[in-house]
C-alpha cells in the first residue's frame, strides 16, 4: 500500500480533473522551438486514461522561469500534445481569471484545455506550505471549478510551489501515472545501488548542484563524481582559476561568493572522488580547437570538454555498475561540440551498468543520438530526480501523502 493515492484509488469518471504536469521543454535558444517533447510522450498514460474515462481534463504547466530566455506561453506545447495524442487540445491565455474560469465551465466530457504558462503568477514559485499555497488566487479561483487533482509533475516535485502542492489541501489528490512510475523505479535504485556507483553532472545549472554532490558523497550513494559544463568551470573557478571574462560571466549569472567557498570546502573534503576536465573545445574561424586548463584564462567560450578529458572520464567510468547522467557534457546542439557527450554517452550506454539518465536535455542528447533504448531508466526529472537520489523528501510527495491522510 502506498503513502499516497494514485489513480487506482480514485473514480476519475466524469470528474473535473485538474492535471498538473512538467511540460518545462528544452528550447532551441534562437528560434524558441521545442527541441525534445520527451516529458509530453511520457505524460500520456495520465492523460489518456482521463480522456478514456471521459474526464474533463485541464493541464497546469510551466515553461521556463520569470526572466529566463526560455519563458515562453505554452501554445507549442499545446500543439505538440495535441499531435501526440492525435486530438484537439484546447488553450487559454490565462490561469485562474474570467476566461479560465469560462473554458473550464465549457469543458465536455472527454475534452482537454491547457492553461496559461503557470510561472506567470507572480506568488506561483513561493516557497510556502500546502495550506499557505491554498489561499492563492489561482487556488481558491479554480478548486471550486474541480473534483480532483492529479499531480503528474516528477520533474517538479522538489518544488514547493503553488500549482504543485496548494491543490492538495482542499481538493482530493493523487499521482498520476508518470509520477507513480518514477518513484516506483527509482526508489528501487536509491535503496540499493550496484557499485561502484558514478554520477555525472553537466548542463548549464550549477546552484543545486553542489549540495547534491556532497550528500550523494556523504550517503554512500555515489562513489565518484564526474563534473562538465557550467558545473565543471564553477568548480575549477573555486579552485581559483581564472576561466576568462567570457566565460565568467556567464557563471556569474548563477554563483555567488558564498557558492565558491563551499565549493572550495567540498573539494579539499572529496578531492579524491570528484573529477574536473583538464582541456576544453573552443569555436576558432568556425571551427572547433581545443585548448588545456593550463592554457586559461580564454577571451573564448567553453563550449564542450576536450578529447583528453574524454578519455581520462572513461576511465573513471569504466568500472561502474550505477552510472547517472544529469546535463550534457557540451553545447551537444551544436554539431562542433557534441564530441564529449556523444563519446561519454555512447560510453556509458554500452558499459553495462544500470544507467540512469535525468533532465530535460539530457533526454534530448540521448535521444538525439539514438541511445534511449540502451539506457535502463529514463527519468524526466532533473533536479527533483537528484533531489530524490540523494534522499530528499520531495514536497510534492509529501503534499500527497497528507492528501491521502486528509482524504481518509
Ligand atoms: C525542471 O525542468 O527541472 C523542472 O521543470 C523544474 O524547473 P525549475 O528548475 O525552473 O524549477
Amino acid at each position: 500500500m502506498k503513502e499516497y493515492n494514485t489513480l487506482d484509488d480514485v473514480d476519475v469518471t466524469q470528474k473535473i480533473v485538474l492535471l498538473r504536469v512538467d511540460f518545462n521543454m528544452p528550447l532551441d535558444k534562437k528560434t524558441l522551438t521545442i527541441l525534445d517533447t520527451t516529458r509530453i510522450k511520457r505524460a500520456l498514460p495520465t492523460i489518456k486514461e482521463l480522456i478514456e474515462n471521459q474526464a474533463k481534463t485541464v493541464i497546469i504547466a510551466h515553461q521556463g522561469r520569470q526572466g529566463s530566455w526560455d519563458f515562453t506561453n505554452l501554445h507549442q506545447h499545446a500543439q505538440a500534445l495535441e499531435k501526440l495524442l492525435a486530438k484537439p487540445v484546447q488553450t487559454v491565455d490565462d490561469l485562474h481569471g474570467k476566461e479560465a474560469q469560462a473554458a473550464i465551465k465549457n469543458l465536455k466530457l472527454g475534452e482537454v484545455l491547457l492553461l496559461d504558462n503557470v510561472r506567470k503568477l507572480d506568488g506561483e514559485t513561493e516557497k510556502k506550505s500546502a495550506t499557505e499555497h491554498a489561499q492563492s488566487p489561482l487556488v481558491q479561483h479554480l478548486y471550486p471549478l474541480a473534483d480532483l487533482f492529479v499531480n503528474d509533475a516528477f520533474a517538479a516535485a522538489h518544488r514547493p510551489q503553488c500549482s504543485l502542492i496548494g491543490f492538495t489541501a482542499v481538493l482530493p489528490s493523487c499521482a498520476g501515472r508518470l509520477l507513480e512510475s518514477e518513484l516506483e523505479t527509482l526508489g528501487k535504485v536509491v535503496k540499493q545501488p550496484l557499485k561502484p556507483s558514478v554520477f555525472l553532472f553537466g548542463g548549464a545549472k550549477f546552484s543545486d548542484v553542489v549540495i547534491t554532490i556532497e550528500r550523494l558523497l556523504d550517503n554512500n550513494t555515489a562513489d565518484k563524481i564526474i563534473l562538465t559544463g557550467l558545473p565543471a568551470n564553477a568548480f575549477l573557478k573555486a579552485q581559483g582559476i581564472n576561466l576568462g571574462q567570457k566565460n565568467e560571466e556567464i557563471l556569474s549569472k548563477e554563483g555567488s561568493p558564498e557558492q565558491y567557498k563551499e565549493i572550495k570546502r567540498l573539494l579539499n573534503k572529496y578531492s579524491q572522488n570528484i573529477y574536473l576536465p583538464t582541456d576544453f573545445a573552443i569555436e576558432d574561424n568556425d571551427q572547433r580547437d581545443e585548448i588545456t586548463t593550463e592554457e586559461l584564462p580564454s577571451n573564448k567560450t567553453l563550449y564542450d570538454i576536450g578529447t583528453q578529458t574524454i578519455k581520462q572520464f572513461k576511465q573513471v567510468i569504466d568500472d561502474a555498475k550505477t552510472v547517472f547522467l544529469s546535463g550534457p557534457c557540451g553545447v551537444f546542439e551544436n554539431p562542433l561540440f557534441m564530441e564529449g557527450t556523444k563519446e561519454l554517452f555512447n560510453f556509458v550506454a554500452n558499459s553495462g551498468a544500470f544507467t540512469i539518465v535525468g533532465g530535460g536535455h539530457t533526454v534530448a542528447a540521448v535521444e538525439q543520438l539514438g541511445l534511449d533504448d540502451k539506457m535502463s531508466h529514463i527519468s524526466t526529472g532533473g533536479g527533483s530526480l537528484e533531489k530524490f537520489m540523494m534522499g530528499e523528501k520531495l514536497p510534492v510527495v509529501e503534499a500527497l501523502k497528507a492528501a491521502k491522510k486528509r482524504m481518509k
